[in-house]
């Protein structure tokens, strides 16, 4: 199964790369990968910084951390004093996103589905709010938690959760289109209402990380100064064993993860 990790060289005929140097990548879930020599920019040499761990290059300096960065930046153009909503708020990419949105000025508010995540993002990640969707009363919780409406709207997750936002959001506001993971497992996913697209003028943007990839040091230089700073915190849940990798990746659709699913083998 395609996926990004970190791997060890345990052999190499390639000059750039020796046993034992650390490489992240495209390795694919699987314990040892063959990497052909016409594709060395695949693989990158890890970096040694202080304060962060390898994995660390995973999620918050990986492909998170920049899908949160550029998804935010880029298309949700925060402004201080606006209201941003994200939702999937305490994995690896919304609790991101709500830190960036915070170092921005933002009031942010996170949409999760557990109390132990509310918790979490709030007392720690530093949220105005959090909101626990599983909860019957949350949609008034969101009322309450958004006074002056919602600016922007930061979507990893779609359907219901996503029209209770949309129905919050104030009039030309912008919804970053990042993922729509309640969908994923559907037949035929729920698509949200677009009348209420039209009736808020909302601008509405979809966007895939790869696309920026020519920008990704200029942005992990930053994300890295913001974790060494402590301006962003993160956590990780580790699943250890090959065997135990289909029962990881459904992790992300019961939402038993917080922060990074990482898969060790
Ligand atoms: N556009 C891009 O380039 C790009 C790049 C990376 C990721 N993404 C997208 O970003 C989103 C988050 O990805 P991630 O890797 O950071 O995963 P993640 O947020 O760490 O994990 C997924 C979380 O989604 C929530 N979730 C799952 N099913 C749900 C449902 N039916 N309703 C509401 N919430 C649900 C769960 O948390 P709760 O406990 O809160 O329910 C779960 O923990 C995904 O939609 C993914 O496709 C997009």
């Amino acid at each position: 199964m395609r996926c990004f990790g970190l791997a060890e060289i345990t052999e190499s005929r390639h000059p750039d790369f020796k046993k034992g140097d650390k490489v992240m990548g495209l390795t694919g879930l699987q314990e040892y990968a063959v990497i052909p020599s016409h594709h060395p920019h695949s693989f990158q040499k890890l970096p040694s910084v202080p304060f962060l761990s390898d994995t660390n290059f995973l999620g918050t300096l990986g492909v998170n951390g920049l899908t949160a960065y550029f998804g935010l930046l880029d298309i949700g153009k925060p402004r201080p004093g606006e209201t941003l909503v994200v939702s999937a708020a305490a994995g690896a990419t919304g609790s991101i996103v709500g830190q960036i949105g915070r170092i921005h000025g933002c009031r942010v508010v996170g949409i999760t589905g557990t109390d132990e995540k509310c918790k979490w993002i709030k007392d720690e990640l530093g949220f105005d709010a959090a909101i626990n969707y599983k909860q019957p009363d949350w949609k008034l919780e969101l009322a309450a938690a958004t006074p002056k409406g919602i600016d922007i709207n930061f979507e990893n997750v779609g359907g219901p959760v996503m029209e209770a936002v949309l129905d919050r959001m104030n009039l030309h506001g912008r919804v970053v289109l990042c993922g729509l993971i309640s969908g994923y497992t559907l037949q035929q996913p729920t698509l949200s209402s677009f009348g209420r697209i039209i009736i808020k003028r909302l601008r509405v943007e979809g966007f895939l990380i790869l696309d920026y990839a020519a920008k990704f040091m200029e942005a992990g230089k930053q994300i890295g100064t913001w974790k060494i700073m402590g301006k962003i915190k993160d956590r990780q849940t580790i699943v250890k064993g090959f065997e135990k990798a289909p029962e990881a990746i459904n992790m992300l659709f019961s939402g038993a993860n917080i922060g990074k699913l990482i898969v060790e083998l």
